[in-house]
This record gives C-alpha cells, sequence and structure tokens, in this order.
C-alpha cells in the first residue's frame, strides 16, 4: 500500500502496537527496576572511592562501567536454559541482566572494595567467584559477586540482584583482549594459541603482584 504524504511512518497496524506495548510493559519495568540496582551499586563504589581518597589519598577504584544485558542477549541466555522469554523467568534464573565492572589499582584492592562492599547492611551475598585466588583455565582473573540490594520506590521496596566484576588493570586488559579473540566464540583456537593467551594471563599477574608489592613497601614506608 502507498504511504500517503504526511501519514506516520508505523511498522505495526495501532491495534497490534498496543498489544506489543502492553506485553513488553512487564519487561521494561524489570529492566528499570535493574538498572536502579546497577546505578545503587555503583553510587557505593563511588562512595567507598571518595572515603579512600579522603583517608589514604589515592584512589582504588580507576573505573567503574555499567552495563545492561540487551533483549537479545536476554532472549538467546534463556534459550540456551530452554526457557521462556518471561519476566518471572528472567528474575529468577539470570543473575547478570545488571553488571557493574570495578577496575582497580591493585589486586589488595579488589579484596578491600568487595570486603567494605558486602560489609554494608543492604547488602546479601548471593554467589562469590573468585578467579583470582582459582583462575580460569585460560588464565581469566577476575573476583565475582552476585549480591541483592533493595531499590526504593514510590510505595514500595524490592530486591534486585547485580553481577559485580571485580579487577585489576592487568586483568583487564587480558580480559578485554580475549574477549574480542576468543571469549564464546565458535572458532577453535591452536592449542599454541591458548598457551600464549595463558603465558600472557600469567605475564599479567605478575605485573600486578610486583606492582603490588611496590606499592606496599612505600606505603609501609610512610
Ligand atoms: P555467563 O553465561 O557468561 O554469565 O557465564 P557464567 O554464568 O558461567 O558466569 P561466570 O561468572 O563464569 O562469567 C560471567 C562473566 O565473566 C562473563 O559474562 C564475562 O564477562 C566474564 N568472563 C568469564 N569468563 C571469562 C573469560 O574466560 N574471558 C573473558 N574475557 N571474560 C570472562
Ligand atoms: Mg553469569
Amino acid at each position: 500500500m502507498e504511504r500517503k504524504e504526511n501519514e506516520p511512518l508505523s511498522f505495526f497496524e495501532t491495534e497490534t502496537l498496543d498489544a506489543v506495548l502492553q506485553k513488553s510493559r512487564g519487561f521494561i519495568k524489570l529492566m528499570t527496576y535493574y538498572r536502579c540496582a546497577m546505578m545503587e551499586i555503583e553510587t557505593k563504589f563511588k562512595v567507598l572511592n571518595e572515603h579512600y581518597s579522603l583517608e589514604h589519598d589515592r584512589n582504588p577504584i580507576q573505573t567503574v562501567k555499567t552495563r545492561l544485558k540487551s533483549p537479545i542477549s536476554i532472549r538467546e541466555k534463556l534459550q540456551r536454559l530452554g526457557l521462556e522469554m518471561q519476566v518471572a523467568t528472567i528474575e529468577k534464573n539470570l543473575h547478570d541482566i545488571a553488571g557493574v565492572r570495578v577496575i582497580c589499582s591493585f589486586v589488595e584492592d579488589v579484596y578491600a572494595l568487595s570486603n567494605a562492599l558486602l560489609a554494608q547492611d543492604d547488602v546479601t551475598l548471593i554467589e562469590k567467584k573468585d578467579y583470582i585466588r582459582s583462575p580460569k583455565k585460560n588464565g581469566y582473573r577476575s573476583l565475582h559477586l552476585i549480591v541483592s540490594i533493595p531499590i526504593f520506590l514510590a510505595n514500595e521496596k524490592r530486591e534486585m540482584q547485580v553481577e559485580i566484576q571485580l579487577r585489576t588493570i592487568a586483568m583487564d586488559i587480558w580480559a578485554s583482549l580475549e574477549h574480542q579473540m576468543s571469549y564464546k566464540k565458535e572458532i577453535d583456537i591452536t592449542e599454541g594459541l591458548s598457551a600464549e593467551l595463558l603465558e600472557c594471563a600469567e605475564l599479567a599477574y605478575a605485573l600486578d603482584e610486583r606492582m603490588n608489592a611496590i606499592h606496599r613497601k612505600i606505603t609501609q614506608n610512610k
């Protein structure tokens, strides 16, 4: 059908669009709740950073990055798990819709920040995976936490889950590059290349340990 001039461009008939919007309302609401929870956690880390810079005259955090899982990634993950795309299913089964990545200066900052966050009385630890003390086979290192925190709405308090990844700058360089090259890609990386990637991860960690040791000596001499 030819579009008349000035006629609004629409992919849907009005009734279909209404139905789509009605169906996606719950989903959009849930995503908003996750975004709020992500903001709460981001603020908590920023506050901790302020406290450190006041008390110790330095910043343990280099950057805080946040991301909300896209609807396409949510659908893919649910499909992988053999689950339907429903609000209740998402909330029950996916723990990484809201993600916060904290890039720290030193390895000891990772643990200090994680302990400080988990000591807060509105933060509940759901799961902890320490890929620094026990790195993945490919060399991946980071401290992963899944926490639950309340968000306060006009008439309601809601507990929401957030996935937090804490890592050093060196760990982040390795993970970012490895992610681009191989993480979950359907390509075969030869054994030689995997061994080389692992070696790079070890080099990055050796650098972390040396920098941490230098930092410790400097602070002890102060
Ligand atoms: P997902 O299905 O991806 O959520 O994995 P999972 O539920 O087994 O959780 P895990 O804690 O192992 O990893 C979650 C996240 O950590 C991923 O989405 C990545 O951001 C990061 N990650 C985990 N392993 C690797 C890795 O080998 N390389 C890189 N670059 N990132 C990783
Ligand atoms: Mg996960």
